[in-house]
């Protein structure tokens, strides 16, 4: 798919969100929020809803959340025109509750025509319901700051994911800051070793047979996000795992060495 076919099938997919009725969400929507950013990115932010700004402005992440994750981008050099962002569900759940499961149900399709159109490389699920997405059966407090392949059931067949708190997270427990900025060094590594297994399975691939990765050679044509080529492994980086399966496999202690037990947000629900 050419840069501008993507934008096309990105501008058609907005176009049909933003009057989408298929949950209950849609009817106390203000705008719905489809996702922003280049078409021509490796990497995909997917985050959890909407929330008061966001409704208002028909944008995501533009509240306080937004003001973090911007300033997590640029602790790496990338910028939020470098990649893609979105979320499970477009609209925003009354009172920032959680979605419900049919709400997410209803909306899965526009992300995964999302994930189809871009094709990503990595992507990077922003708290608990969008990492349910990617990587079902996986406890945050075990897998943040670390990537895996994603579930070919996810939409990103071909597509690493690196999970990471919701920055949201952060505004109610300021300790999980710096597990998110710890957590966002490892991002640009894991591109790398998404980039490195496209590559690989690119070349080990039938040249009849090179679907869901791109038939033209090598990774996407991109910009790649600033320092992705040269940055150091991060200390957050972890080895590929397998898709994770239920129960999911213990990583022993994240970077910061909490545990699912000692992980307050896992237990409270919260993002
Ligand atoms: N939280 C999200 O999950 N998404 C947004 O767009 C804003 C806040």
């Amino acid at each position: 798919m050419t840069d501008v076919e993507r934008r096309a099938a990105l501008d058609d997919i907005g176009a049909e969100v933003a009057v989408c009725t298929r949950c209950r969400l849609s009817q106390a929507r203000t705008k719905a929020v489809p996702g922003e950013g280049t078409e021509a990115t490796e990497v995909i932010f997917v985050g959890e809803g909407p929330g008061f700004n966001e409704d208002r402005q028909g944008r995501p992440f533009v509240g306080q959340a937004g003001a973090l994750l911007t300033e997590l981008l640029g602790s790496v050099g990338w910028t939020r025109e470098e990649v893609f962002i979105t979320n499970v569900v477009k609209c925003r759940p009354p009172e920032n509750r959680d979605p419900e499961p049919d709400e997410i149900a209803a909306c899965a399709p526009f992300l995964t025509r999302q994930l189809a159109a871009l094709d990503p490389a990595l992507v990077v699920t922003l708290g608990r319901f969008s990492m349910a997405r990617f990587n079902p059966g996986a406890r945050i407090g075990q897998v943040h700051g670390t990537y895996r392949a994603a579930d070919p059931e996810s939409g990103a067949p071909a597509a690493l994911t690196y999970a990471m708190y919701h920055p949201a997270a952060a505004l109610h427990q300021g300790s999980l800051k710096a597990t998110l900025f710890r957590d966002m060094e490892g991002v640009p590594t894991a591109l790398l070793e998404a980039r490195k297994l496209r590559t690989e399975r690119l070349a080990a691939a039938p040249a009849t047979d090179q679907s869901p990765y791109q038939a033209a050679a090598g990774p996407p044509p991109i910009p790649a996000p600033s320092s992705a080529a040269t940055t150091a492994p991060g200390p957050a980086a972890q080895p590929i795992a397998e898709p994770i399966a239920e129960p999911a496999p213990a990583i022993v202690g994240g970077p910061d060495g909490q545990t699912a037990e000692s992980d307050p947000t896992d237990q409270l629900g919260l993002f």
